[in-house]
């Protein structure tokens, strides 16, 4: 069967909200939805912990009466990121998901959100948030300032420890927004849906996903959320969620591929000065005699000690630092090797030099600062961008 219908699924995670998502299935599918272009297809699939309260029961109910609506039934309560996890799989691999939507079942995500969200999906958006720091979003009334103020303390941590300084730290200004819609194709199809693979199934599920999503290459954007008050039952938000939200960021941080890899090269950079520093010494001390010409042998000594830092650095970041991407062949090994040799003099020794000269013409004799300086500022940063679009590119 082929039609142009899209399907969009809401998926609602539940833990004892019986007093909630009767309503709510009742307002998505009597308000929302008739409200839709046709071309939307909606569906409800709320995601049960087998919840003591009767939830279940209410929504096997409403399944019955609303033939989009759907229960997924978990047999064991593993948290709320384990239980989005089981509803994307259901919602692709029952549903036929195109489009999936984060939602909470307490009204603090307001239906009226949906709309916007589905037509910035057909602009061409794959991943579209709720945020409450953009203009039109707010926190509710009711929240007090020691809330208010945790809230964007932790939002300013997370978007620092996750995206500094790149371009996602100005992007996302509500990171622990659990109200979203993400494209399947490309995007939802290509995570990892297996929850053990999460830092925490609780609550801070949210950054892992938003991180990975946005890894493989989301067009994103946020729009407006006025975040709501809970009318009935209570969060499920545990206490020690901030500490393990705050632990998740760190993680996602800290083992994500492009901090490992710099990293790794840091460290084989790092031991390349020593090797530089350290060889000089030794070739100074095997070469010197009474009558040595000892300018000449400096020289000497420190480019034969820069010479093995550059072999040093070439062999261990091609083991370790791009492992991945490790160059075997013979061959390429060699063409790659002088390239990165000569790339090496040019930002090692040929760049940082002129520059040196260059400052201390204009502002005097402060050698050891402009050595920082050029190391930090330009080296490392040439070296890591040769290394990566020229010697060891990802294929
Ligand atoms: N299936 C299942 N299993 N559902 C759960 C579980 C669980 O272990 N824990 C919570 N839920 C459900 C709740 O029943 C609710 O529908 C939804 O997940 C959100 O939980 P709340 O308890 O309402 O969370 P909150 O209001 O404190 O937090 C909300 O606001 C945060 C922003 O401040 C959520 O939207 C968060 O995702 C959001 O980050
Ligand atoms: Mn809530």
């Amino acid at each position: 069967m082929t039609s142009n219908k899209q399907i969009a699924v809401i998926v609602i995670p539940t833990y004892n909200e019986a007093g909630s998502i009767g309503e709510m299935i009742e307002y998505l599918n009597t308000k929302t939805f008739p409200s839709l272009d046709q071309k939307w297809d909606m569906k409800i699939l709320v995601v049960d912990s087998n919840s003591p309260d009767g939830t279940g029961k209410i929504v096997s109910e409403k399944s019955k009466k609303y033939s989009n609506t759907f229960l997924f039934a978990e047999t064991s309560k593993d948290g709320i990121g384990a239980a989005y996890l089981k509803g994307f799989k259901y919602s692709m691999e029952k549903l036929n998901a195109d489009f999936i939507f984060e939602f909470d079942s307490d009204f603090q995500h307001p239906p009226e959100s949906i709309p916007g969200m589905l037509q910035a999906m057909d602009e061409g958006y794959d991943y579209v948030i709720g945020s409450r720091k953009i203009k039109g979003g707010s926190n509710p009334k009711g929240w007090g300032f020691k809330r208010v103020f945790l809230s964007e303390v932790g939002s300013m941590i997370a978007r620092l420890v996750m995206f500094f300084p790149f371009k996602n730290f100005f992007k996302v200004t509500d990171p622990t927004t659990g109200l979203k819609i993400t494209r399947v194709k490309g995007f939802t199809d290509h995570l990892n849906l297996d929850f053990s693979h999460l830092y925490t199934k609780s609550f801070g599920y949210k950054f892992q996903l938003l991180f990975e999503t946005l890894k493989l290459g989301a067009k994103f954007k946020e729009v407006p959320l006025q975040f709501g008050l809970r009318e009935t039952g209570e969060s499920k938000i545990e206490k020690q969620a901030t500490i393990e939200m705050l632990m998740v960021v760190f993680k996602i941080r800290w083992y994500d591929d492009f901090t490992q890899k710099f990293l790794k090269f840091g460290i084989i950079g790092g031991f390349g000065f020593v090797v530089n520093v350290v060889g000089a010494k030794v070739f100074k001390s095997i070469m010197i005699t009474p009558t040595s010409n000892l300018s000449y042998l400096n020289g000497i000594a420190n480019a034969m000690a820069s010479e093995l830092a550059i072999i040093s650095n070439f062999v261990f970041n091609n083991l370790w630092t791009f492992a991945a991407n490790k160059i075997t062949s013979p061959k390429i090994f060699i063409s790659k090797f002088i390239t990165f040799n000569l790339s090496s003099i040019v930002t090692g020794i040929v760049i940082p030099s002129v520059v040196i000269a260059i400052l201390t013409s204009i502002f005097g004799d402060y050698l050891f600062l402009y050595q920082i300086i050029v190391i930090f500022g330009l080296t490392i940063p040439l070296n890591w961008f040769v290394y990566n679009k020229f010697i060891w590119k990802k294929k």
